[in-house]
């Protein structure tokens, strides 16, 4: 139990550095949360101009998903914890970006920490739900729109790749998670209100 504490509590802890926030004091940029979307994300990043800062909040949160479950995966093999503990690191560390114990519980949607989650998990299914996300953001510029689909299309690869397990309640959750923390996009989306990719705003 001890050791099931610490692989899901050690994922949350990682889960909580907001790249976008550190990136941008780190580069002397204003906070990501006071302005755009007010989201501490790569895509709000990137409206504020610097490319650079949106890529290194982008591999950051991303690497930050990946690194906390392939930890998980480390010391579950090494206590023989089984997949349930790798799906509840899966969901910690998704938890942590967008509770984050050290930013007030006020998160991001998840989109880049989801995505190194599923690459940790499975490079295909990374792979997979990525190309999805770059399809629908290639043809119709919406970052948030190409997250909804990979969010939608993830757990399906997932199932038909692996069958039924932990892994998928996993993917179907933190996919339902994405979902709702899009709220806000899914009603600029449907109100033809969304900003584009890389449309600047302040
Ligand atoms: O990464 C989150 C993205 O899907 C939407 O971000 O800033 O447009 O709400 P934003």
């Amino acid at each position: 139990v001890l050791n099931v504490l610490i692989a899901v509590v050690g994922a949350y802890l990682i889960g909580s550095i907001s790249f976008a926030v550190v990136v941008s004091k780190a580069m002397r940029l204003d906070d990501p949360r006071t302005y755009g979307s007010k989201n501490p994300g790569a895509t709000n990043v990137l409206r504020s101009g610097s490319k650079t800062a949106a890529i290194l909040t982008l591999l950051g949160d991303a690497l930050k998903g990946w690194f906390a479950v392939w930890l998980v995966i480390q010391f579950s093999d090494r206590y023989q914890l089984g997949e349930e503990v790798i799906a509840l690191g899966a969901i910690a560390v998704f938890l942590g970006h967008v509770f984050p114990v050290f930013f007030k519980f006020k998160g991001g949607k998840g989109v880049a920490t989801a995505a190194g989650v599923l690459f940790a998990l499975s490079w295909i299914l990374g792979l997979a739900t990525v190309a999805t996300w770059v399809i629908i953001a290639f043809f119709f510029r919406y970052s948030s729109l190409a997250a909804l689909a990979a969010a939608i299309f993830a757990p399906f690869y997932e199932f038909f790749m692996y069958g039924p397990g932990p892994i998928s309640v996993a993917v179907v959750v933190i996919a339902m998670l994405l979902i709702w923390r899009h709220a806000s996009n899914i009603a600029r989306l449907m109100a033809g209100k969304e900003s584009r990719l890389g449309q600047k705003k302040s």
